[in-house]
Parts: structure tokens; C-alpha cells; sequence
């Protein structure tokens, strides 16, 4: 397993909070982040098969572009009864453009996002199953690091859980209010952000990567 040096590491991501949360995750580190978006890279399309394929592609460009080490993260939701759907497409299943078909094309991840919708889309497949059909779901956080000569490490984190319906709360993003983790009776959109983060898919998958490379 390689370690990460200090210095500067590209953070592979044009969501600025998402760069700041991992700049303030990996600062006391010796780390120096720089945002993709500071060196005016490109977003590649995600056309990966898994989330650590999306990871991997988005921190390969950047490393290869900036000459520096890159990470990125790819994210979502897998629900069991649904064949771990909508799993990479998460962001996708909340397009608010209804002419857009859910599992377009890459290129048409960005726009407006409805997230009302994703998981009024969650719910209704769930309901046509069946009161049988299970309610289990898990987060999964995936994180690559890729170097300029080609190395690259991967990490995988996920939080276990079950969806409830009507959503609930309004602290958190995307699917958190019909998210119950398990062992808990709040759902992470009705957490402190503290709380969530403390069992979330994205912190499992960066105690791994500090545990690993730094
Ligand atoms: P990406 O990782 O930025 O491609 O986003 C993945 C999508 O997965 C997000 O737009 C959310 O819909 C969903 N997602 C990922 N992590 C979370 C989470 O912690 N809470 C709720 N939704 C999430």
C-alpha cells in the first residue's frame, strides 16, 4: 500500500462542499488540498459500472492532467428489494427534467435535481413489489486515489439501514430523510450533521483511506 506524502493532493470534485468537508478531513494530515475546479479541470463522465469504476475514472483524469495525486469519491443508494437500484444513478433518479430518461446518458447528470421525486420513485417500486418485499438499503461511499505514474488505491465504505415512508427531517441532502440507519429510530435527514457523520458511508470509507495512507 503506497502512503499519501504531504504536500498537495487534487481533490477531484467541482462540488465545493464536498471539497471543503474532505480538505477539513484530511488538512491536519499535512495534506494540501487543491479543488479541480482551482486548476480548471474538466469533469469527466461518470461511465463507470461501479462506484469505484466513477471514483477511479474522475481521480485518473485529474492526476494525469495536474502531474499531482488526485482523489475523488463516487456515492449513493442501494436498495435490496430493487436489485441494489438506484445504486451510481442516484443523483440521476432525482433529474427534474421528466423528458430526461432516469439512466441517461452521463453527460446529463447536471442540471436541477429533485429529490422529492428519487424517493417518491423509491417508494412506488417498493409499493409494487409488495408489503413483503424488503426494506433493507445501505449507502455506499467509494474513494479512489490515483498517481501520476499510474498507482491507484480504493476504498469502500457503507452504512446499513432501512427506508421508512413518508420522508422525514431536513438537516441533511438527497436520500437522508427516508434513510433510518441501522439501530437508530431517527433518519439522517432528522440527525446532526455530527451524529450522521460519525456512522456514514463517507466517514466508514475515509477511516479506511487515513488508516491506509496517511
Ligand atoms: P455523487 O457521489 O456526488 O455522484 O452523488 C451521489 C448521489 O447519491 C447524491 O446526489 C445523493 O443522491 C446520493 N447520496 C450520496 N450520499 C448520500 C448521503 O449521505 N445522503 C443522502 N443521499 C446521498
Amino acid at each position: 500500500m503506497r502512503k499519501l506524502g504531504p504536500g498537495r493532493l487534487v481533490i477531484a470534485s467541482h462540488n465545493e462542499g464536498k471539497v471543503r468537508e474532505i480538505s477539513e478531513l484530511l488538512g491536519p494530515h499535512g495534506i494540501t488540498p487543491v479543488s479541480a475546479a482551482e486548476l480548471d479541470l474538466p469533469e469527466p463522465d461518470e461511465i463507470g459500472a461501479t462506484f469505484i469504476d466513477n471514483a477511479d475514472l474522475k481521480a485518473r483524469a485529474a492526476a494525469d492532467l495536474s502531474g499531482l495525486p488526485a482523489l475523488a469519491d463516487d456515492s449513493g443508494l442501494c436498495v435490496e428489494a430493487l436489485g441494489d437500484r438506484p445504486g451510481i444513478f442516484s443523483a440521476r433518479w432525482a433529474l427534474a427534467d421528466p423528458r430526461v430518461s432516469a439512466e441517461a446518458g452521463p453527460g446529463e447528470v447536471t442540471g436541477a435535481r429533485d429529490f422529492d421525486r428519487a424517493m417518491a420513485r423509491v417508494h412506488e417500486e417498493l409499493e409494487a413489489l409488495g408489503p413483503e418485499a424488503s426494506r433493507n438499503a445501505h449507502f455506499v461511499c467509494a474513494l479512489a486515489v490515483c498517481w501520476p505514474d499510474g498507482h491507484a488505491e480504493w476504498f469502500e465504505g457503507r452504512v446499513d439501514g432501512v427506508l421508512t415512508w413518508p420522508p422525514r427531517g431536513d438537516k441533511g441532502f438527497g436520500y437522508d430523510p427516508i434513510f433510518v440507519p441501522a439501530g437508530r429510530e431517527m433518519t439522517f435527514g432528522e440527525m446532526d450533521p455530527a451524529e450522521k457523520h460519525a456512522i456514514s458511508h463517507r466517514a466508514d470509507a475515509f477511516r479506511k483511506l487515513v488508516a491506509a495512507l496517511l
